[in-house]
């Protein structure tokens, strides 16, 4: 691959702020590695609702499907909080994550040193935490038939539909497992298998695929003192595995570890696991900050562009295959924040708080530097 297509999504919210920044790293990392980037931008979300209609249209998933990558930046906002759940700007992306099955969501949570003072817990039980959640993506409770609200003698009622099948779960634990060996072997799957039947599946088939991956230390645990032990005791964790909700409330907790929301990155992956982690070269990946569009900041420059920037760094080690350069952007974001560099969400008080776009130009100036002693040619 001589050129990257890259589908770009900023959605709506803050997503356009931080993917500004984040483009803009991928084009440097790009460019240093002597690979064309052609963009193309698309809508989504409720920006995709007030132009088209819709909040995501099929020839928009016919891009994607033409890509190598997709970057999103956020999409939702109180402008389409009235609409039903099918037209909301959320069903845009989880139609996208579902059309392209993308059924492994990768949530990164490490800590920065420089920020272990930043949350609320004590610096020691966050210092050196660097854990991986795998959420499942495209089973669930998010996609379970049948899934209504319905009128009965006037009085409403709601239902929602938790399905899981044997494949759904077996692929997505051994992508962890995969991911797992490559990393400290130890593989937590969380479930609530003292209640729900698809938990009680889901343990069975995660006992029986870890079986196969010798290395790996597979432990059951409870999602709600799952919850607990998160933010308690965190550095315990190495891979958590788990579906669909439980995935998307956990990784927002585990947010809090990072220092921010703003902070983490995500991968949404599909297609067989690799048979080396880490090595699979040119793979097809959405990469998104976990994130929200944060709509009381939007607009005013002052996101944390962090999480976009960490999925490009992601995205340049899944869909690139350059670890190398994804570790020097991570470098690069870590000695931004050694200098004491602060967003707004991340400034202690009486700290100055740089904008979105003073954060990211720090980071390519850090990152300059990386590139030329990885990629020495580019001189
Ligand atoms: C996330 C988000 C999405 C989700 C929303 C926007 C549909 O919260 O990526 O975590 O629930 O998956
Ligand atoms: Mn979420």
């Amino acid at each position: 691959m001589s050129e990257l297509r890259l589908l770009v999504l900023p959605g709506d919210g803050i997503g356009p702020e931080v993917l500004a920044e984040a483009q803009a790293v991928l084009e440097q990392a790009c460019h240093a590695l002597g690979l064309a980037v052609r963009f193309q931008e698309d809508r989504i979300g409720g920006a995709a609702i007030d132009a088209d209609g819709v909040p995501l249209r099929e020839d928009t998933i016919e891009t994607a499907r033409q890509s190598d990558a997709v970057l999103l930046g956020a999409v939702g906002g109180p402008k389409w909080d009235h609409l039903p759940k099918a037209t909301r700007p959320e069903a845009g992306l989880l139609g996208l994550r579902k059309a392209l099955g993308l059924f492994a969501n990768l949530r990164p949570v490490k800590v920065f040193d420089a920020l272990a003072d930043r949350t609320p817990l004590k610096p020691e039980i966050v210092r050196g935490v660097d854990l991986l959640i795998v959420r499942e993506l495209t089973g669930g409770l998010y996609f379970g038939e049948p899934s209504f609200v319905a009128r009965d003698a006037g009085a409403r009622h709601a239902v929602d539909t938790l399905p899981y099948t044997e494949h759904e779960i077996s692929r997505v634990v051994r992508l962890a497992c995969e991911l797992a060996q490559a990393r400290r072997g130890k593989l937590t799957s969380v479930d609530k298998a003292n209640v729900l039947n698809t938990s009680q599946l889901w343990r069975e088939i995660a006992t029986e695929v870890a079986s196969h991956y010798p290395g790996i230390t597979l432990e059951h645990a409870l999602v709600d003192s799952c919850a607990m032990r998160l933010i308690s005791r965190p550095r315990d964790f190495d891979v958590l595995v788990m579906e669909n909700l439980f995935g998307d409330i956990l990784s927002d907790e585990a947010a809090v570890l990072a220092g921010s929301l703003g902070m983490l990155p995500s991968a949404s992956l599909h297609g067989e696991p690799p048979t080396r982690p880490g090595t699979v070269a040119r793979r097809f990946g959405l990469y998104e900050p976990v994130h929200g569009s944060a709509p009381d900041i939007a607009g005013k420059g002052i996101a944390n562009p962090i999480g976009a920037i960490l999925s490009v760094a992601m995205l340049l080690r899944w869909t690139l295959d350059r670890a190398d350069v994804a570790q020097a952007v991570e470098d690069a974001v870590a000695a931004v924040l050694d200098e004491g560099a602060r967003t707004a969400d991340l400034a202690g008080p009486g700290e100055r708080a740089l904008s979105t776009q003073q954060f990211g130009e720090l980071v390519r100036q850090a990152l300059a530097d990386r590139l030329v002693r990885l990629v020495p040619q580019q001189r």
